[in-house]
């Protein structure tokens, strides 16, 4: 497996494999990897010949400075993942080289970002925007594979790659989850024992709001049902419990259609302690 750490390593590295024909898909991380990651490393080295995977803790994408300094760091373990999982290089670039001296362009999408974590977690999704075009640009992969447990970042994703015409193909993977159906995230490594027992709560609540729904129960008696029972669990605040729908993030409530009901995701961030854990979960699939 290469490690290459600059633009102009990355270059020649790529140069060889487009000189031999190779399909190429991509891995974005942010490293503290875990099964999911692999599981995307997996996705990829099915459909191309090479893999790349890339770690980089993206500075613009953390709207608190606590969540950054905390942000869990263990690159050696992350590479030697990576090689047993089969990644043919890591491109690990360093701050200063994505973001130089007087670095000033924002890649925003003007749609889908005033809900969810986009109206949470303000900046944080023109950061993922911009850090996921500039690695498309510079690796230009035929492929790049996001986890759906970051189900608005994977649909801005798709709508810069179409609004940009950047020629790459976004495979969006089902969610990983653990023992107990919580969905993995690096974060998870912040949960001490009883938080952790406290967790797949998410997953239990999604499950049965999904049930409801389908029988036909008002959407907005089960979401408020669904934050009792969030909380009631232990958890300490949630920043949201919807439903939205999974092409375009409209909400979904008492009013909506059936169709529109059967197109649609619950959507769940929800702090224990100082760790904010999200996921999703399809009503239909
Ligand atoms: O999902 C992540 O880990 C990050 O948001 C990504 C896509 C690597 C961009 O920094």
């Amino acid at each position: 497996m290469q490690i290459v750490k600059t633009r102009k390593e990355l270059k020649k590295l790529l140069a060889s494999w487009k000189a031999a024909g190779e399909e190429l898909g991509v891995v974005m991380t942010m490293g503290a990897l875990h099964a999911g990651h692999l599981g995307l490393v997996e996705a990829a080295s099915k459909d191309n010949d090479k893999v790349i995977a890339t770690i980089f803790i993206n500075p613009k994408q953390f709207d608190n400075k606590n969540d950054l300094a905390s942000y869990p760091i263990d690159t050696d373990e992350d590479l030697r993942k990576l090689k047993q999982a089969g990644v043919d290089a890591v491109y690990l670039p360093q701050a200063g080289e994505m973001y130089p001296e007087g670095y000033s362009t924002t890649v925003s999408v003007a749609a889908m970002q005033d809900c969810l974590c986009g109206a949470t977690r303000p900046g944080h999704m023109d950061g993922v925007t911009t850090v996921v075009t500039k690695l498309l640009i510079q690796i230009s992969p035929d492929r790049a594979y996001f986890g759906q447990k970051d189900f608005q970042q994977y649909l801005l994703i798709q709508r810069v790659v179409r609004d940009l015409d950047l020629p790459v193909d976004i495979i969006g993977v089902p969610t990983y989850r653990e023992e107990g159906r919580l969905a993995m995230s690096s974060r998870n490594r912040r949960l001490n024992e009883a938080q952790r027992k406290i967790a797949p709560t998410l997953f239990q609540v999604q499950n049965t709001i999904r049930d409801l729904v389908l029988q036909g129960e008002s959407v907005d008696h089960v979401l408020e049902w669904g934050e009792k029972v969030i909380l009631e669990a232990g958890f300490d605040k949630i920043d949201y419990l919807e439903l939205r729908s999974e092409e375009n993030l409209t909400l979904i409530s008492e009013t909506a259609t059936r169709e529109a009901v059967m197109g649609s995701r619950i959507f769940v961030a929800a702090w224990l302690g100082t760790t904010r854990l999200i996921d999703n979960l399809s009503i239909s699939r």
